[in-house]
Formats: C-alpha cells, structure tokens, sequence
C-alpha cells in the first residue's frame, strides 16, 4: 500500500473494499457495500454497510471506513473507494451523506474513487463532488 508521498495503490483499496463489502449487512435493500481508504500515515481502514431494521438507523459504508480510522487515529484521508451491488459488483458512488461525512477528513489532495460499470476507475476530488459545501472551518 502506498505511504505518504508515493503514488495511491488504487487497485489495493478497491481490492480491500471488495472484501469487506461481503460482510455488508444488507438484509433489507440486498445491496451490500464495501469502502476502503487510505489514511495520511499510509494505513487502510475498511468498513461495510450494517442495515437496520430501523431504517434510518443504519450506517453506511464510507462513514464506518472513516470511524475506523478515527479510532485509529487516523486524521485524513488520502483517497477512498467504495464498491456495492446486489449481485455483481456495480458502480457505487458515496451518497450526499457520506460525501459531507467524506469532506470533513478531506483536502483538495484527497481522491474519491468511483468504480464504473466497465470496472474502471475515475479519480475525484471531494469538491468536484460536493461543491458548494457546507463548512464550519
Ligand atoms: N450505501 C452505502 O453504504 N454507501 C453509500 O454511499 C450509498 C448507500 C448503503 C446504504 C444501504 O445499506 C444500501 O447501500 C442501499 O442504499
């Protein structure tokens, strides 16, 4: 995996979703989701979707990748890919919610990797993804 510096190992972050998303709890939408990211020391923190009964409840991907790494002590993230589907793995880009949740360990170094439907990879910052942010800071 890449450290601080070096190029980002897409491919490994992409790898380390795809494994966790097979433990998404995902019983009532079926649509398990996998999120890696890279933090500013070079570690990967991955997290998968855990639906709830009550819906609103449940807690996507990206957003338990980012408590893993704050936990960790991780303070940015250097990149972040996240994979989902029901089936197959299908494009799956953050929501609106995990964007801002996204934004706040975010600079305009920081890559949001999309996966297309081809299995390519598009490489985003988080203002081209959520302009216009909300921001405290
Ligand atoms: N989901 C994520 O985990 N991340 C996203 O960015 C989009 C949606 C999850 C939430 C829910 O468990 C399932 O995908 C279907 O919406």
């Amino acid at each position: 995996m890449a450290s601080p510096g070096n190029t980002i190992d897409e491919q490994a972050l992409i790898d380390a979703a795809k494994e966790i998303r097979l433990h998404g709890h995902a019983p009532y939408s079926g649509y398990q989701v996998g999120a890696a990211l890279l933090d500013e020391n070079g570690r990967v923190h991955s997290g998968c979707n855990v639906e709830n009964a009550a819906f609103p409840e449940s807690i996507c991907a990206e957003a338990n990748a980012i408590g893993s790494m704050v936990s960790a002590g991780g303070k940015k993230i250097v990149a972040i890919a996240a994979v989902g589907g029901k089936e197959e793995i299908e494009a799956c880009t953050p929501c609106g919610g995990c964007r801002q949740k996204i934004l706040e360990f975010a600079d305009g170094d920081t890559r949001v990797l999309l996966i297309g439907d081809d299995g390519g990879i598009e490489s985003h910052t988080i203002e081209e993804l959520l302009p216009a942010s909300f921001r405290l800071t």
